[in-house]
């Protein structure tokens, strides 16, 4: 099994590229079930979440036809084409493994009408339901059950019927839900009002490339969407919207070793709750080549040309700042970079809080922080972080995608050797982070765990 040793104490600086969104991506795929036609995504990144679910899509009849001869990945374009539309059952041992797969439901029942697809279960950062999927396209007509750890869903004869959906839970939006309701929807007789829609980038993406096939939503990045229901939907050609977590860990990279990072690629507009807070802490972001601010729009995103394609300069104080925050839905503070902002809080000079809303036991990362010498003391949802002066390397276990980001975060602020296990964690979100955090001057490894011993330190 992967582990990474890393050296901290090193300044990173350097240029590094953000790649195309994993949680945009996702449902994109997804997406290409909708239709019969080719669809073309562009920007795809390569990772263990996009490959299991292309996989999983290849089980459902909806094939990758540019796969390279090679077997790899290829550049990040990747075509779908569903050509058999008779497989409609999605598998244990594949949900099991990423619980994202879920948004093939909504696509799958819309237009074949007819979907089984196992119950996700739970993972480290949390229960998981499906409820409010289950709510939403049970108010557009399907019928559902729930069989032997299966979602059962049908659509009757006359098809789906467009709703009025509140489709809120107890935490706020579903951004999956809001995924699986909506592209149902484009195909539903009538129109569909989601109301608490989900507001995430990646939703915005969603409908955007729907729109593109034919698709007629409006209010996307709001939380009231419309859709109204045609007959068919056509293939597109695609771009991936960038990775705003991805972005995010990397100025939080920059602000634990006191760096100078360019990212390339930046989608500030949809990280302005992050920069936020991360102005207050002492990390400051600034557009490479600012422009004039002609509009608002410029003004708020730095004087960038393209507010979702920056170029960005991220530099810290030496001396970072508390802050109290509490994740929320978009465009609040998101949870995906919960983990990587308790690694720099935990340096700050004073005390923060943070306050998980979205997923209340995601604090996997907390056990570990501590065996680093981070000063945390949760208590339920809560926790309360005494910024220290350093934290020292230690061997630490990688539980989740993002508790992971935050340990990598940590060793490379740590004085000493961290060694983190169970890197394949990381992999499902982050491509070959090692290599583009060594570009920027990190000391940092991958060895199979059995080979830790025989890394050398350096001089
Ligand atoms: C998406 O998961 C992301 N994953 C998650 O990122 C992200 O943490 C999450 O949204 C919140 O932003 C992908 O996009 C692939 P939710 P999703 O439905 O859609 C509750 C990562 O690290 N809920 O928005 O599954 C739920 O328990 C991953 O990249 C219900 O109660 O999350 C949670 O408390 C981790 N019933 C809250 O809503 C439901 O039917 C938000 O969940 C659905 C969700």
């Amino acid at each position: 099994m992967d582990t990474f040793v890393i050296e901290g104490g090193r300044r990173l600086s350097g240029r590094v590229r953000i790649n195309g969104s994993k949680n945009a991506a996702l449902p994109l795929l997804a997406a290409s079930l909708l239709t019969d036609q080719p669809v073309k995504l562009r920007e795809v990144p390569n990772l263990a979440d996009i490959k299991n679910l292309i996989r999983l899509l290849g089980e459902l009849g909806c094939r990758r036809t540019d796969e390279p001869a090679d077997g790899s990945f290829g550049d990040g374009t990747v075509t779908m084409h569903s050509v058999d539309e008779s497989l409609s059952h999605a598998r244990y041992e594949i949900v099991r493994t990423m619980r994202a797969s879920i948004c093939t439901l909504g696509p799958m029942l819309a237009r074949r009408g007819f979907a089984q697809i196992s119950l996700p279960g739970g993972c480290a950062i949390g229960e998981r339901p499906v409820d409010l999927h289950l709510r939403g396209l049970a108010a557009l007509g399907a019928q559902i059950t729930v069989n032997g750890g299966d979602i059962i869903a049908k659509v009757p004869s006359g098809g789906l019927v467009g709703n009025t959906i509140f489709l809120g839970g107890p935490f706020g939006s579903t951004v999956l839900g809001t995924a699986n309701v909506m592209s149902a929807a484009t195909l539903a007789k009538g129109v569909t009002t989601i109301e608490s829609a989900a507001c995430e980038p990646e939703i915005v993406d969603l409908a955007n490339m729907l729109n593109k096939m034919g698709a007629k939503i409006t209010g996307q990045g709001s939380p009231r969407l419309v859709i109204e229901g045609v007959s068919e939907l056509g293939g597109c050609d695609h771009r991936v919207i960038p990775d705003r977590i991805e972005a995010g860990t990397y100025m939080m990279a920059a602000a634990v070793t006191n760096g100078d990072i360019v990212l390339e690629n930046c989608p500030v507009d949809a990280l302005l709750s992050a920069m936020h807070y991360l102005d207050t802490v002492g990390v400051h972001v600034e557009a490479c080549n600012p422009v004039a601010a002609t509009s608002p729009q410029k003004s708020a995103h730095r004087g960038c040309e393209d507010p979702m394609r920056c170029c960005v300069r991220v530099t810290s104080d030496r001396i970072l700042h508390p802050v109290e925050v509490t994740t929320q839905p978009h465009p609040g503070f998101p949870t995906d970079l919960q983990a990587q902002l308790m690694t720099v809080l935990a340096l700050a000079d004073g005390n923060s809080v943070i306050t998980e809303k979205i997923f209340p036991d995601r604090f996997l990362h907390v056990a570990e922080l501590s065996r680093m010498g981070a000063k945390l003391i949760r208590h339920g949802p809560t926790v309360v972080i005494s910024g220290v002066r350093r934290l020292v390397g230690a061997p630490v276990m990688a539980s989740d995608l993002r508790a992971s980001a935050g340990l990598v975060l940590a060793g490379l602020a740590a004085e000493g050797r961290t060694i983190i296990n169970r890197v394949y964690h990381l992999d499902r979100g982050y491509d070959r982070m090692e290599d583009r955090l060594r570009a920027l001057g990190a000391v940092i490894q991958r060895v199979d765990e059995k080979e830790v011993a025989e890394v050398a330190v350096p001089g």
